[in-house]
C-alpha cells in the first residue's frame, strides 16, 4: 500500500464534500484506485477512477450525456420547466448525437488551429496590460488581479462584447456551474440559476439583434449567420452555446493559471527549471493540466446495460462519474511518481480536457493563454513569492478546482 493510500485510509471511499477532500483529494483518488476502482457510492453513482476506465466512459458510445432523462430522473419531470435546466439541455457540453453533432460542427470552425494561433498577439497584450497595472504595487491576488482578466477578455473578444458592455461579465463566482455538481441543487439554487439564465438570454437577444444589423468578425455573428446543411440553430440553442462559451472559455482557465502557479511554487526546483529554460513552457502545460486539472470530474450516462467496466456491471440509466483528476495520477499510466510535478516528464496524456466526442473545443486556446500568461509573469516579476503555499483557500466548487485567492508579493 502506498502513502497516499494510507493517508485517506478511513471514513466513506468518496466523500468528495468533506474539508479534507478539497484541500487536497489525491490521497482520496488513490484509495479508491487501489481499492475500488469502480464505486458505488450510497447516493447511486458509479466513481471511476483508473485511467483505463475514465478513458473508455469518455470514449465510448453506450454512454453519453441523457442530460434530459437523467435530470427528470434526479428532480421529477417538471424540472425541464426550469430555464436553468432548459437552457442546459440546448448546449453542445449536454447533447448526444445528433444534435450534439450539428451544434459542434457550427462551432468548431471559431477554434481551428489557426484561428487560435492567430490571438497571440492579443493574449500577449493583455497580459502585459494586466501586469503594467499592478507592476509598481508590489503585491497582488495572482487570481483576482493577474488571472481572472486574460480569460475573460480573451471569450469577450471571441464573442464580440462591445467594450462598454463588459464591467457586468467582470464578476465570476464559479455559482454558472454549479448544475454540473454531483449534488442535487436546491430549489433556492435552481431559482437563483433562472435569473442568471434569463438575464442572460435577455442580453445576448440584444447582442443577437446588434450583430444582425451590424456584423463583426466575431464568434456571436458567425453562428447568428450559420447554416450547416440547411440546419440552422434555434434562437435557444444559440443563447444557450454563447453562454456555455462564456463560461467555459473562463472559469476553467482562470483556474488553470491558478493551480500552475501554485504548482510551480510548491516545488521551487520546477520553477527555477522553468525560469531558467522558458522553452519547456509547453510540455510544462501537460503537467501542470496532469497534475492539478482544473475540472476534476465530468458525467456520463449508461445508454445500455453494461457487463463489464473494470469488473462491475452498469445497469442502463446509471450515471458514471469520471474522475480526470484521478486518472491523471494513475500509476498505471505514470508508473514514474504521478505524485510529483516534473515539467520535464515524458509522454504526458492528461485527460483534463475530456475525450471522445466532447473533447475541449478550446483546449488549444488555453493551451495559449496559460502559456504566455505564465511566461510573462516569471520573465518580469523574477522576484514573486506566494504568501501561503501550503494551505491556500480552495474554491468550494466539486467540478472546477483552483484557488480562491493567492496573495502574492516580489
Ligand atoms: C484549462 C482550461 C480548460 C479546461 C481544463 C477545459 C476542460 C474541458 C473538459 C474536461 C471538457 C469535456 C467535458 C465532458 O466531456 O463532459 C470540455 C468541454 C468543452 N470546453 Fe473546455 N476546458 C478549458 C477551456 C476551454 C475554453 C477556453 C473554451 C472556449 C473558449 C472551452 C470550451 C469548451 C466547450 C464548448 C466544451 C464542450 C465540447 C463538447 O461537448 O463537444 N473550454 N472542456
Amino acid at each position: 500500500m502506498n502513502e497516499h493510500v494510507q493517508t485517506a485510509a478511513s471514513g466513506p471511499l468518496f466523500n468528495h464534500l468533506s474539508a479534507d477532500f478539497i484541500h487536497d483529494p489525491y490521497p482520496h483518488y488513490a484509495r479508491l484506485r487501489a481499492t475500488d476502482p469502480v464505486h458505488l457510492t450510497p447516493f447511486g453513482t458509479y466513481v471511476v477512477s483508473r485511467h483505463a476506465e475514465v478513458s473508455l466512459v469518455l470514449r465510448d458510445k453506450r454512454f453519453g450525456k441523457d442530460f434530459v432523462e437523467r435530470s427528470k430522473r434526479r428532480y421529477g419531470s417538471q424540472i425541464m420547466d426550469e430555464s436553468l435546466f432548459h437552457n442546459m439541455a440546448q448546449t453542445i457540453l449536454q447533447t448526444d448525437p445528433p444534435q450534439h453533432t450539428r451544434l459542434r460542427n457550427l462551432v468548431v470552425k471559431a477554434f481551428t488551429a489557426r484561428r487560435v494561433e492567430d490571438m497571440r498577439p492579443r493574449i500577449q497584450q493583455v497580459v502585459d496590460q494586466a501586469l503594467d497595472a499592478i507592476v509598481d504595487r508590489g503585491r497582488m491576488d495572482l487570481v483576482a488581479d493577474f488571472a481572472y482578466r486574460l480569460p475573460v477578455t480573451i471569450i469577450c473578444d471571441m464573442l464580440g462584447i462591445p467594450q462598454e458592455h463588459r464591467e457586468v461579465f467582470h464578476t465570476s463566482s464559479g455559482d454558472s456551474v454549479r448544475i454540473l455538481e454531483s449534488v442535487p441543487l436546491t430549489p433556492e439554487e435552481t431559482k437563483q440559476g433562472n435569473a442568471r439564465v434569463q438575464m442572460a438570454q435577455m442580453y445576448f437577444q440584444q447582442l443577437f439583434d446588434l450583430r444582425r444589423r451590424n456584423p463583426g468578425d466575431d464568434l456571436t455573428t458567425q453562428l447568428v449567420q450559420a447554416e450547416e446543411d440547411g440546419n440552422k440553430l434555434t434562437n435557444e440553442e444559440l443563447t444557450a452555446n454563447i453562454m456555455l462559451l462564456f463560461i467555459a472559455g473562463h472559469e476553467t482557465t482562470i483556474n488553470l493559471i491558478g493551480n500552475s502557479l501554485l504548482a510551480l511554487h510548491r516545488n521551487p526546483d520546477q520553477l527555477s527549471l522553468l525560469k531558467a529554460n522558458p522553452s519547456l513552457i509547453a510540455n510544462a502545460i501537460d503537467e501542470f493540466l496532469r497534475f492539478e486539472p482544473s475540472v476534476q470530474f465530468t458525467g456520463r450516462v449508461a445508454l445500455e446495460d453494461i457487463d463489464d467496466l473494470g469488473g462491475k456491471k452498469i445497469p442502463k440509466g446509471e450515471s458514471v462519474l469520471c474522475l480526470l483528476g484521478s486518472a491523471n495520477r494513475d500509476p498505471a499510466v505514470y508508473p514514474d511518481r504521478p505524485d510529483c510535478l516534473d515539467i520535464t516528464r515524458k509522454n504526458i496524456k492528461p485527460l483534463s480536457f475530456g475525450g471522445g466526442i466532447h473533447f475541449c473545443l478550446g483546449a488549444q486556446l488555453a493551451r495559449i493563454e496559460v502559456e504566455i500568461a505564465i511566461n510573462t509573469l516569471l520573465r518580469r516579476l523574477p522576484g514573486l513569492r506566494i504568501d501561503d503555499v501550503e494551505n491556500p483557500e480552495w474554491r468550494p466548487n466539486l467540478v472546477l478546482r483552483g484557488p480562491k485567492r493567492l496573495p502574492a508579493s516580489w
